[in-house]
């Protein structure tokens, strides 16, 4: 097994991010909530390394979380990040204080000592950029620690315990606004806890390969193929492992992007040779959305009918014990919320929300552990097209929410298709595509009067989005030139009958939302 680091979690915002850092540096680690860790699940887990997460409480009132005791007892280095750092101190022997100097954004920090979490990094005397957001902080050290750098509202903004190989830092290293931050996290993985980095993607894909032999045996597993990126390194992982025990199935609702049910057909029935059920559900999802406009409505007949259609296939093609889902790490961690305690939240994606219950499926989860962009590099060592594995996300409902306010048909479909594909087409040829979090044309339900040509037209407009995100949960639009703006619109005017003028959505989000439905 690979070495691994335990973070545990005060309910910062950006815990996370040091999960990501301490993987980039080859190092398996997990995000547990401060509250479910203690001595047993200490000794279950055997870090080499322990990292306390920042957090919104205060160190100073006698109910705010505290680390358990076993952590700092297993002789395993610790580092505390922030209210990481002050709960270390309180819990040691040292003391934390309110004060009126907060640091929030950006600081600097004097290097006043060398120590093994600076090594190679930063020197003894230089001035380094950080990032703060704290109101306490440490006032005095507990024993056995010495203060190695400082800020100026920080007299302990890093501090050190060589013997025990505990360490504290006031700022966030995990944050991008540390420039150094992610080689300090290096140093504490590498240098001080001793882990040693094999922990890649081709480690990974034979650790997952084994593990779902194990679990699935000689069973039968089903998953359900969207294209996207989750689903497709599910599917190639999976067959990789247990080969002809999984099936696919591919429901086609008729609203994907032009090219993009073909490219499903070929990429895994034809290159994969994976067992691929691939069913035109097109005429059926229409039919179900005749007449409906309402957004919400829209959503949840779609999501009944993909789960209709899925049942169905499956059981045409036998049936399975198990059910194969691209549950990706950021849906499983545990969240710590102060508010009525600990919660669990988990996104359910609304294609296969449900089925497990309803199917009697025990489910098989590969991705559970990773992050996203962990998927996608699992993806390329798995061979997928770079097309499939970058690709941007794309809701479920696909086009059908993109046609706002309006029946959908398959004339509407075809014209926004179109529309779309010069869109990405303009996107990619400019070397913008990997910059964006998603792109994609709305068609109006709006006609307006142009002139083309001498004649009058009257035709659909349509608009053009593209935001950029880190996680889908907050969003800006993308500053494109004006003149890319304008090649768009021309060749989306000129090339697709139906569509007449063409807008630019400007919103972010909040307060709108990355789709239009
Ligand atoms: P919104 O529109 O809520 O979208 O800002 C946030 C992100 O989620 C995607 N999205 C969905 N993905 N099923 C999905 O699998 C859905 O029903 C769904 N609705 C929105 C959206 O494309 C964006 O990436």
């Amino acid at each position: 097994m690979s070495d691994r680091v335990l973070i545990v979690d005060f309910g910062s915002q950006v815990t996370q991010l040091i999960a990501r850092r301490v993987r980039e540096s080859g190092v398996y680690c997990e995000i547990h909530p401060f509250n479910k860790v203690d001595a047993a699940s200490l000794a279950a887990f055997r870090p080499k390394g322990i990292i306390l997460s920042g957090g919104p409480a205060s160190v100073t009132l006698a109910e705010s979380p505290r680390a358990h005791p076993a952590v700092f007892e297993m002789g395993v280095p610790v580092l505390g990040i922030c209210y990481g750092q002050q709960t270390m101190c309180a819990q040691l022997g040292g003391q934390v204080d309110e004060h009126e100097h907060r640091e929030f954004g950006r600081a600097f920090l004097d290097v006043t000592a060398d120590c093994e979490l600076f090594h190679g990094v930063w020197n003894v005397g230089a001035r380094e950029q950080v990032w703060m957001s704290h109101g306490d902080r440490v006032v005095a050290l507990p024993p056995g620690f010495r203060v190695v750098g400082t800020s100026d509202g920080a007299p302990f903004a890093a501090i050190a315990d060589d013997a025990r190989r505990f360490y504290g830092v006031q700022f966030h290293p995990e944050v991008v606004h540390t420039p150094h931050g992610a080689q300090l996290l290096r140093n504490f993985t590498h240098r001080v806890a001793g882990c040693s980095g094999d922990w890649t993607m081709a480690a990974f894909r034979e650790q997952e390969i084994a593990k779902v032999r194990a679990q699935v045996g000689k069973g039968r597993v089903i998953c359900g193929l969207s294209g996207g990126v989750d689903s497709s390194v599910v599917a190639a992982l999976l067959h990789e492992a247990i080969g002809d025990q999984l099936t696919c199935v591919f429901v086609d609702t008729g609203f994907m992007r032009a090219g993009e049910a073909d490219q499903v057909v070929s990429v895994f029935r034809d290159r994969f040779n994976i067992r691929l059920v691939h069913r035109d559900a097109s005429d059926l999802f229409l039919a179900k959305l005749a007449g409906v406009t309402e957004p919400e409505r829209k959503r949840k007949i779609i999501g009944a009918t993909f789960i209709d259609v899925f049942e169905e296939e499956a059981k045409a093609a036998g049936g399975a014990d198990f059910l194969a889902q691209g549950t990706l790490y950021p849906d499983v961690i545990e969240s710590v919320s102060f508010i009525g305690g600990p919660s669990v939240t988990i996104k359910s994606h609304h294609n296969v929300g449900g089925l497990p219950e309803r199917m009697n499926m025990k489910l098989v989860e590969p991705l559970r552990e990773l992050f996203k962009d962990e998927v996608r590099a699992l993806g390329r060592e798995l061979g997928l097209p770079e097309e499939m594995v970058g690709r941007h996300p794309f809701p479920g409902p696909g086009l059908a929410i993109r046609i706002p306010g309006q029946e959908l048909t398959r004339d509407k479909l075809d014209i926004l298709r179109k529309a779309d594909a010069i869109y990405l087409e303009e996107i990619r040829n400019a070397g913008l595509y990997d910059a964006i979090w998603q792109a994609f044309a709305v068609l109006l339900p709006v006609r307006t009067v142009g002139v083309m040509g001498d004649a009058r037209s009257y035709d659909y407009a349509c608009a053009l989005r593209a935001v950029t995100s880190t996680d889908g949960m907050t969003a800006d639009f993308y500053p494109f030139p004006h003149d890319f703006l304008g090649r768009v619109a021309n060749r989306i005017i000129n090339e697709v009958k139906g569509i007449n003028r063409v807008t630019f959505d400007i919103t972010s989000k909040p307060p709108g939302t990355i789709e239009w439905e």
